[in-house]
């Protein structure tokens, strides 16, 4: 039985976080000419209305693009992100776009992205706020499956969105058999895999399943923006890469730098930057 749905959580810190680390991996993979193939495994309902009862009760989104909306002195590895989700609103701040979306925005007319999801609400949304895309398959179905179904592709080139919900009690297996599976069929790609900060114990073990798939090159990012004393409550979030493009790590610093600063609460955690598996 799936629970999570994102309207509640569109656009809050952990979207930031990710969403801005996508945008800086679709901009490099799109600087060579040849097309690139993407597959979002989890792809929600695509595009999110802030000023919705879900939204509005929890309020996520303005501890997250909330504070960053109108902020001067952006840093320029963020504008690009906050350029796009500009480009979705008039003045005010209203419309998040998820991460099809956003995906299909930066992508170009050569470029192929499929998207999985599973809850048929979101499917629905999902297939109207992309029936104009260009090159765009919509997969009503289990992402994990895509996984094995769509890879390789044949453009030979390709990243792989792994944005799933945590609210299956065995997620992380889940997340690293089909890692696993991503890097049999297709070892070049790039593989970002987006997980909440959980205590260390979890999150020590999540990273020695990583590190036991033999990976190519393999960096985490994320930000750790409070203490948490209820064990199984999120920290931040951060996002394991597989295969980052060329000077990912130089260009995301300075970011998650000013995001944590924006972002904390109460001067806790800090922005992350790690090597988990070296060349
Ligand atoms: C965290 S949300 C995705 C948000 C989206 N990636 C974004 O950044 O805007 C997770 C989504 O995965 C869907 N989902 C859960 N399990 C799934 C599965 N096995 N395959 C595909 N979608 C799934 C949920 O319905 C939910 O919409």
């Amino acid at each position: 039985m799936l629970s999570y749905r994102h309207q509640f959580h569109a656009g809050g810190p952990a979207d930031v976080l990710k969403h801005s680390i996508l945008t800086l991996l679709i901009l490099a993979l799109t600087r060579k000419d040849k097309p690139l193939f993407v597959l979002d495994t989890h792809g929600g309902a695509g595009l999110y209305d802030l000023n919705d009862a879900r939204a509005n009760k929890t309020k996520e989104w303005s501890a997250g693009i909330g504070r960053i909306w109108g902020e001067p002195n952006i840093p320029e590895s963020l504008s690009h992100y906050v350029d796009t989700v500009s480009s979705f609103n008039q003045s005010d701040l209203r419309w998040y776009p998820g991460s099809p979306l956003l995906i299909r925005k930066l992508l170009r007319p050569q470029d192929r992205l499929a998207v999985a999801e599973l809850n048929k609400q979101d499917q629905s949304q999902l297939k109207a706020n992309l029936s104009m895309a260009h090159k765009t398959e919509i997969i009503a179905g289990n992402g994990f499956h895509a996984v094995k179904a769509k890879l390789p592709p044949i453009e030979k080139r390709g990243l792989i969105f792994i944005d799933a919900s945590f609210d299956q009690p065995d997620e992380f297996q889940r997340i690293l058999q089909a890692v696993k599976n991503a890097l049999r069929r297709f070892r070049t790609g790039t593989i970002a895999v987006w997980r909440p900060i959980l205590d260390d114990d979890a999150m020590d073990a999540f990273d020695a399943g990583f590190i036991a798939l033999s990976p190519p090159e393999t960096i985490k990012l994320g930000l750790k923006l409070h203490k948490s004393y209820k064990p199984k409550r999120a920290q931040g979030s951060d996002l394991v890469i597989i295969n980052p493009p060329y000077q990912l790590i130089e260009n995301a610093e300075p970011m998650i730098g000013w995001l944590w600063e924006k972002l904390n609460q109460n001067s806790e955690g800090g922005p992350i930057k790690e090597m988990l598996v070296s060349e």
